[in-house]
């Protein structure tokens, strides 16, 4: 489907859940409010909402969360993914993906985004409060075990800055790439003297490597990608504040509660949990929220209400 802006928009960011058994700095407080469990869609909704984005001509699913894996019927979910798109994607705080990652992968699931802030497990426990660094490494090896594309997110801050360069070799060693994300005004928190721009960033690594562009994707992100020409390594960069990418927008994020939400950077969203079952309803508000998707977000200019875990990071 097409947008107002030409843009096609083919991907969805399908919420599992608001929970997180984690609560990184920059995203939940540890007396954050959950949604009631009742507002949640239920596998029956989630089913048939899957089967009208793949009657939509939606190309591409990817859970996301909260922490998407803390649904207990996630492999039923996968199993119904997989039954309508054949595969899907994952973005994860990894901390249980030692338990899951062969079933998720032989129920569809294709590739998974690990975010990972640090590998020093003091740091690791400061952003995310909880202590459990080794847990996360174990299932990021587990899934490079059983076959699935890897991918590591580290959002930067002044806290793990002078990590990039064991993060890098980190992910280097493994052969997968990694992303670095700026800190956005979203959710808890907010300081802008953590934000560490992608200008900054890239200065640090180009003083030790050369970066080299590539065209290469890795998936279907807004991540602009560099070879590190002495590490045969990839490395990935997302600028939402100082690079604005929403000229390329491709995505509609659903949230756990069956809100759809345009874009990122603004509360407005249509809820369709009411609804999910009249088919050509929901068709109308799914083609409605793709219209109402706005040129561009002003993230840099203010802070936004409704936080990343409600509607989808
Ligand atoms: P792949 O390229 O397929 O791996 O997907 P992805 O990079 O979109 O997935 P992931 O869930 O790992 O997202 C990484 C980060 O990019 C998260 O912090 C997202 O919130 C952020 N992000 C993704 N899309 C957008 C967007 O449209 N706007 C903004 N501001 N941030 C985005
Ligand atoms: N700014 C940037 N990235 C964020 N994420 C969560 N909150 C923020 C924020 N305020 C990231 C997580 C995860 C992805 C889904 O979103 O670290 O990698
Ligand atoms: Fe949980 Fe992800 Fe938020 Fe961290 S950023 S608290 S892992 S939802």
């Amino acid at each position: 489907m097409i947008d107002n802006f030409k843009r096609k928009i083919e991907y969805v960011r399908l919420s599992l859940t608001d929970k997180c058994n984690f609560r990184c700095n920059y995203c939940m407080s540890e007396d954050v409010e959950f949604l009631p469990e009742n507002e949640i869609l239920n596998l029956k909704e989630i089913e048939n909402l899957i089967k009208i984005l793949k009657e939509l001509g939606f190309k591409k699913i990817r859970l996301t969360g909260g922490e998407p894996t803390l649904r207990s019927d996630i492999i039923d979910i996968a199993k119904i993914i997989k039954k309508y798109f054949g595969s899907f994607s994952l973005t994860t705080n990894g901390s249980l993906m030692l338990l899951l990652a062969k079933k998720l992968k032989e129920n569809g699931l294709n590739d998974v985004n690990f975010s990972l802030d640090s590998l020093n497990r003091n740091t690791f426990k400061e952003i995310t409060k909880r202590d459990d660094l080794q847990n996360v490494l174990s299932g990021l090896e587990e899934s490079l075990k059983v076959g699935l594309k890897v991918k590591i997110n580290t959002v930067i801050q002044k806290k793990n800055l002078s990590e990039i360069f064991d993060l890098i070799n980190f992910s280097a060693k493994r052969k997968i790439p990694i992303r670095f994300i700026e800190l956005m005004p979203i959710g808890n928190n907010y300081s802008e003297n953590d934000f560490i721009s992608e200008n900054t960033l890239k200065k640090l690594v180009k003083e030790k490597y050369n970066l080299i562009p590539i065209k290469t994707t890795f998936g279907s992100g807004p991540s602009k990608y560099y070879l590190i020409k002495e590490l045969n390594a990839y490395i990935g960069f997302i600028a939402a504040i100082t690079h604005n990418f929403c000229s390329l927008c491709n995505k509609i994020r659903i949230s756990s509660d069956g809100k759809i939400y345009p874009c990122l950077a603004f509360d407005y969203n249509i809820s369709i949990k009411n609804i999910i079952f009249k088919e050509d309803v929901l068709k109308e508000k799914i083609k409605l929220a793709i219209l109402k998707k706005p040129k561009r977000h002003f993230l840099h200019e203010f802070k936004k209400e409704t936080p990343m875990h409600k509607m989808g990071g």
